[in-house]
């Protein structure tokens, strides 16, 4: 899908926003706001409306400190720190609710963020919890342009358009969410592996979710190592991969090609995301919030 699906670029004259939709299903770029100054009550509301409408928001051309991140995040709901992550560290000190999401390695080798420079595979944050965090914020400070691309996928819309049969299938049916590894397949500290999926350790979800807002859509967390309880292994797999097929489709989804500056925020009950590999000797820095409630 091209950069600029455009298809309702309309002009919010009130509050000086350009809003263009990015695909057909999934995503809106907002223009015409500086995040590094304090937001009216008008431009919070309409954000709000907005992003309950696309899912996915990107601010392109910010330059913001951790603290305008902060105040920005709590504007729609209370914050929610990051999960745990492999090396078991608090990324920031001074600000320990922001997650750090990078490759980069300190001169005696430490890693300054998570997730490393390999592929992300599609997931929502935390859904191995039993109550996964709302939102995700992501704020780019150096990138490797052209690479890293980072995908989002709306599942109401691919609920909306499951065949019957498959929607049947999954009612009522609880999936584990596996808590041991992160989406780069990282070992969790204080986790070790299981072979057989069933003895997965992770919060039990509905397949189908009502979501905060009252909307319904696949919650379907990661796929390695997923169960569906109350089926074999193998009729779990059957049912699972049929599912997951449908809802990676290219039609629900839109991606980033990341810019310094770009911010991005998701609804990470209704929407799934993944990001592409990029090349070990880049660096790539973001900075990230999660809201664990959205505010009224
Ligand atoms: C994530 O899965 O939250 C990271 C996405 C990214 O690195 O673009």
């Amino acid at each position: 899908m091209p950069e600029q699906f455009g298809k309702q670029c309309t002009e919010r004259r009130r509050t000086k926003m350009k809003i263009t939709q990015l695909s057909p299903n999934i995503g809106a770029n907002i223009d015409g706001v500086d995040l590094a100054k304090p937001l009216t009550p008008e431009a919070i509301e309409t954000i709000k409306a907005l992003w309950d409408q696309h899912l996915v928001l990107r601010f392109r051309n910010q330059s913001i400190n951790d603290d305008d991140l902060l105040r920005f995040s709590k504007y729609f709901g209370e914050l929610d720190p990051p999960g745990p992550n492999p090396y078991g560290v608090t990324f920031l000190p001074e600000y320990p609710e922001i997650n750090v999401i990078s490759n980069v390695k300190t001169a005696d080798g430490t890693p300054i963020g998570n997730l490393g420079d390999g592929e992300a595979v599609w997931h929502a944050d935390m859904t191995y919890i039993e109550q996964p965090p709302v939102a995700g914020i992501l704020y780019s400070l150096e990138v490797p342009l052209g690479q890293g691309n980072t995908y989002f996928s709306n599942m109401i819309r691919a609920y909306e358009a499951l065949p019957d049969a498959l929607k049947k299938e999954i009612d009522g049916k609880i999936l584990i969410h596996d808590a041991a590894h992160n989406s780069a397949g990282m070992l969790r500290k204080g986790y070790s592996e299981v072979t057989d999926p069933s003895e997965t350790p992770g919060a039990r979800h509905p397949m189908v979710w009502t979501g905060t807002r009252g909307k319904q859509a696949l919650f379907l967390g990661r796929r390695p190592n997923a169960y569906v309880v109350g089926l074999s292994v193998d009729e779990s797999n059957r049912l699972l991969d049929e599912v997951w097929s449908h809802a990676t489709e290219p039609q629900w989804t839109w991606h980033n090609e990341w810019e310094v500056g770009d911010l991005i925020m998701w609804q990470n009950h209704l929407v799934m995301h993944r990001r592409d590999a990029f090349a070990g000797n880049t660096r790539r820095i973001m900075h990230r919030t999660q809201l664990k409630t959205f505010a009224a």
